[in-house]
């Protein structure tokens, strides 16, 4: 796309290898997060419908509907506690994850920024959405606890209410299809692109939606994000947070027990996705690193199902804390994995990208110095310096024998000097500056000490 090669820097070969971890880093801040939030809005959207079902059963449910209100309002703050959150963890390091890719797979046939740009679209719009999900949420809970006294328009704050409600069950909905949508379309392309087998032609949209290395990853991803959102819930309300007194004892075993098995199941699942993910790593990217990871994974997540078993077992919910970092590292080690199998693939690609840098970089030196470095040197020193200085003789300068000598081990400080000359030796007038650049100063005392280097030794 015209558009995404005009914004490509040129960069070394260095920079690419540094991009590359950068890469990483955006990712597992931007899929951990983004995960939770998909996670936490289906969770919040299954409660808060559960509320709303039992309040028709009449006013004696009353209790137990707010309840589940409660639940749902407590999966939807779990990780929209500030709007900064969004945009520092979500927006920016999804944006640039784009540049990236699109910085590494320059001049490859590989139409993937055209995806990610559209699922950052509907991810700009699903956050949009979430965000007023929750807000519309805490005013229909304002709501449904205030007690209308006689001064106030019963019906007026009914009517409000009403269109709270709407309001709140279309954001919901919306926001889960468009984040739903979003992270489709990024887990699916960037799990392509890891294969370099489809960098010579284009990927359609079928195979960003529906190969069997996009629709696994992508199952695989939202399961991994359920198992952190549950433990996340008991981790943040119960261990983090300041204990909340509106928080009933039935309330915290509830939500505690729920959100375990939440983790449980989630879990669960980890190991016949690593077979599946075995299939779908391409053959050129397997190396020891990769087996080891997967390896860890495997281990790493049977101690976290030992630690929920027992959790639930004992009604103690205390291991929700090394649980709950133990999935982010098995969290943070799939995306290292994979990124790794697209590093691995990628880095021939960094070659020809630094390598085209360079070339560039030389042709910019050749279009300003006019010739190869060298050259250039003995050409300029024979047009500018010949007039006032001979090797070995006084001209109107010193002769070059002492200057080289004198010069010998700080060089640079000789094209300082060249650039910029000062009044050295009362015995001879001030050398004029000669309006040289610095890489031509550069070259001419490269060509000097190579030309005459021998002589003065
Ligand atoms: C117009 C005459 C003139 C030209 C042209 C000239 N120089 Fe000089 N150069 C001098 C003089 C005079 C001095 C002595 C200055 C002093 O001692 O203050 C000198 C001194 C130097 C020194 C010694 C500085 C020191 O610290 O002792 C270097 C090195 C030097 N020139 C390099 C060059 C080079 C390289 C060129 C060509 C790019 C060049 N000069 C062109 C007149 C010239």
């Amino acid at each position: 796309m015209d558009f995404f090669d005009s914004l490509v820097l040129p960069h070394s070969g260095d920079n690419l290898i540094l991009l590359k971890y950068l890469l990483i880093l955006a990712n597992v801040v931007f899929l951990i997060f983004s995960g939770v939030l998909f996670a936490s809005s289906i969770l919040s959207y299954i409660f808060r419908n559960r509320s709303r079902q039992i309040a028709k059963k009449g006013p004696e449910f009353i209790n137990e509907s707010h309840f589940f209100f409660r639940l749902s309002s407590d999966y939807i703050d779990l990780i929209t506690a500030s709007k900064i959150m969004g945009f520092g963890l979500g927006i920016i390091p999804f944006f640039s994850i784009i540049m990236i890719y699109n910085q590494l797979l320059y001049l490859t046939s590989v139409n993937i920024s055209g995806f990610l740009l559209f699922a950052f679209l509907l991810y700009l719009i699903g956050i949009v959405l979430a965000y007023s999900y929750k807000h519309s949420l805490h005013l229909n809970w304002i709501f449904k606890r205030t007690n209308p006294n006689e001064n106030i328009d019963i019906e007026e704050i009914e009517n409000y209410q009403i269109a709270t409600e709407k309001l709140n069950a279309r954001t919901s909905v919306w926001s889960i299809i468009f984040l739903f949508f979003s992270l489709w379309f990024f887990v699916g392309s960037t799990a392509l692109v890891v294969d370099k087998t489809h960098w010579a032609g284009s990927i359609s949209l079928i195979n960003v939606l529906f190969s069997f290395d996009s629709l696994t990853k992508f199952l695989h991803f939202i399961i991994t994000a359920f198992a952190i959102t549950g433990v996340a819930f008991i981790v943040k309300f119960y261990f983090w947070d300041k204990p909340s007194f509106d928080r009933s004892e039935k309330y915290s075993n509830y939500s505690q027990r729920l959100n375990t098995w939440i983790a449980l199941t989630f879990t669960f699942f980890q190991p016949v996705f690593f077979v599946f993910n075995l299939f779908s790593t391409p053959r050129t990217s397997m190396t020891n690193l990769i087996y080891i990871i997967i390896t860890v994974i495997f281990f790493l997540s049977f101690i976290v199902l030992h630690l929920f078993y027992q959790s639930i077992k004992e009604n103690n919910f205390k291991s929700a804390i090394p649980g709950f970092y133990i999935l982010l590292l098995i969290f943070a080690l799939i995306i290292y994995k994979e990124q790794t199998a697209f590093g691995i693939s990628v880095s021939d690609q960094i070659l020809k990208l630094a390598d085209k840098y360079e070339q560039e970089e030389k042709a910019t030196l050749l279009a300003s110095g006019g010739g190869e470095q060298k050259v250039n040197g003995e050409e300029i020193y024979k047009a500018k310096c010949v007039a006032c200085h001979r090797f070995d003789e006084r001209l109107v300068g010193p002769p070059h024998k002492e200057v080289l000598v004198k010069y010998l081990n700080k060089k640079d400080d000789m094209v300082k000097y060249i650039l910029n000359p000062v009044k050295v030796d009362p015995n001879y007038p001030p050398m004029p500056a000669q309006g040289l650049k610095p890489n031509e100063a550069k070259a001419i005392v490269e060509y000097m000490y190579e030309h005459y280097g021998n002589e003065i030794k």
